[in-house]
């Protein structure tokens, strides 16, 4: 089996990024990206490739060699389904907003669609690939939907679960630290797996291709999710403990990090993870083990979220409490919306839940975000349903400018780690603020003693000031 066509349904975070690198590095593959939503295909085929509709370090010039070459975007799902021998799914799994596992389970109805669509149009024997997130034991729902039909045609469901992160997907996926193909165990699931296989050593050196069973392949893309999100929890329930004894989070962090068996990294302190995916993807896990009467080991993982939400309204409370307990018709300066750098991503972002509490305390904002427009930043707020559209409205005024959003602030908070602020003239912030002028550091990007020889009354996450 020799993969040349493959078909990718769902343009987003995961698809564009994923298929513009496989078709780079396989010119020899066709790959077809489809979507339903006409607009981000558009997007996709815009003459301007820095138009695009993601924002990612080097997207753009992957998409540029390969555009035309062997990468095609596409609204048109059934002839990619009837071309490809391999079909990747995608789609968005966000957690379900109705019914039985509310708030909880993933929302399968897109990949169940994606299932009856590749089952009604499919002529000849595909490889269907979950790209997307999704919980153990998928692919037995997906494999009976595509054998439904009794026409004969055979497919081989495979999970290749994705690992990029926002904002250095395009080296992410370049250099993998690994890439995980669970499959059947049987003949036909082998070859399939072979197949794939074949696929990715394009690029990626054979030790660092995993292949398992499907349901291991399937665990460990939330299992991962949950490790990492986990560790980010912790060091955020140490920040608050060094807020109270005098211990400083980046050195305990770098203490502990330097110890081999735990690791530097995802130990930063902040004012609380966000992203479309940890939040969602460990409430799936809760939700599968509960649903298996496994209380303990669904407690468990909560936690991890209830810590995240703790660390969001702690770092609003500290803002309220340090103005004097009030900041009612007080301008505070909001720099970054998205949930990290480097992404125009705002999904699950937390300037959005610290901006939400801050309104309800009548706040006035003014942000400021380089990727990010004021359209999604409302978006985003009206998505809450905390009060009306005209009442979000009037509470956030928007710049395209850090200086300008600061101006006359009485407090500026930093919720994104962008570089740029680092570099910014904070003499000059510092000016142009009322005073005293303070200053939330919600990422540590900071110098506290820099900021506080300036004048600003500096706060920062997990130290004392
Ligand atoms: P996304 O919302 O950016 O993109 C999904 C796309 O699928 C949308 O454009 C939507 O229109 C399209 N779609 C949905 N149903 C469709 C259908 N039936 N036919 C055609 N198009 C359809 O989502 P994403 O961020 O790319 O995430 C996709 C999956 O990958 C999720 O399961 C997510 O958990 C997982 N994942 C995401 C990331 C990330 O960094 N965003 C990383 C790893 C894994
Ligand atoms: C995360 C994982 O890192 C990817 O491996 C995974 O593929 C992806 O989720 C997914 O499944 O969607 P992503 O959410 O894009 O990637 O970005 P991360 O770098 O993991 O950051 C997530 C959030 O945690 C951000 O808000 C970030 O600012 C925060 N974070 C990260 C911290 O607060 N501290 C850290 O030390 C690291």
């Amino acid at each position: 089996m020799n993969i040349t066509k493959i078909c990718c349904i769902g343009a987003g975070y995961v698809g564009g990024p994923t298929m513009a690198v496989i078709a780079q590095k396989c010119p020899h593959i066709q790959v077809t990206v489809v979507d339903m939503n006409v607009e981000r295909i558009q997007a996709w085929n815009d003459a301007d490739v820095h138009n695009i509709p993601i924002y990612e370090p080097g997207l753009a010039a992957v998409v540029a060699e390969a555009r035309g070459r062997n990468l095609f975007f596409s609204t048109d799902v059934d002839q990619a389904i009837e071309e490809a021998d391999a079909i990747f799914i995608s789609v968005n799994t966000p957690t379900k907003t109705y019914g039985k596992g509310k708030n909880m389970a993933a929302d399968l109805k897109y990949i169940e669609l994606c299932a009856r669509q590749i089952a009604r149009v499919a002529k000849n024997d595909k490889i269907v690939i979950e790209k997307s997130t999704l919980p153990v034991r998928t692919a037995e729902a997906i494999k009976s939907i595509l054998d439904s039909t009794g026409n004969g045609v055979q497919f081989q469901i495979l999970s290749n679960p994705e690992f990029l992160a926002e904002g250095t997907a395009v080296t992410d996926l370049l250099q993998p630290d690994r890439i995980l193909i669970g499959g059947e165990t049987s003949e036909a699931g082998e070859k399939a797996i072979a197949a794939l296989v074949a696929v990715y050593a394009n690029w990626v050196p054979q030790d660092k291709i995993l292949t398992t069973n499907v349901w291991s392949s399937e665990l460990s893309k939330l299992t991962a999710n949950a490790f990492l999100a986990q560790r980010i929890s912790s060091i955020n329930a140490l920040s608050e403990l060094c807020e109270k004894t005098g211990a400083d989070v980046t050195e305990v962090s770098r203490a502990i990090g330097m110890d081999s068996r735990i690791g530097a990294k995802f130990l930063k302190a902040s004012v609380g993870f966000g992203g479309s995916c940890f939040q969602k993807d460990i409430l799936n896990l809760v939700y599968i083990a509960k649903s298996y009467g496994l209380t303990e080991v669904a407690d468990y993982w909560e936690q991890v979220i209830i810590m995240n939400d703790h660390q969001k309204r702690r770092f609003a409370n500290k803002i309220v409490q340090t103005l004097y307990n009030t900041v009612a018709g007080k301008k505070i300066a909001f720099l970054g919306w998205a949930f990290k750098k480097d992404t125009n991503d705002t999904r699950e972002s937390a300037a959005i839940y610290v901006a939400d509490d801050l309104i309800n305390e009548q706040a006035e904002l003014a942000v400021y975000d380089p990727k990010v427009s004021e359209t999604k930043v409302l978006q985003d707020l009206n998505y809450l349903q905390s009060r009306t559209a005209d009442e979000n409205q009037a509470a956030i005024s928007y710049f395209d400018s850090a200086y300008q959003a600061c101006q006359g602030a009485h407090a500026v908070a930093i919720l994104t780690e962008w570089d740029e602020f680092t570099d910014y003239d904070w003499q000059k912030i510092y000016d142009g603020m009322q005073k005293p002028a303070f200053l939330f550091d919600g990422r540590n990007i900071l110098n506290a003693a820099a900021m506080e020889a300036i004048g600003f009354v500096y706060s920062g996450i997990g130290v004392v000031s």
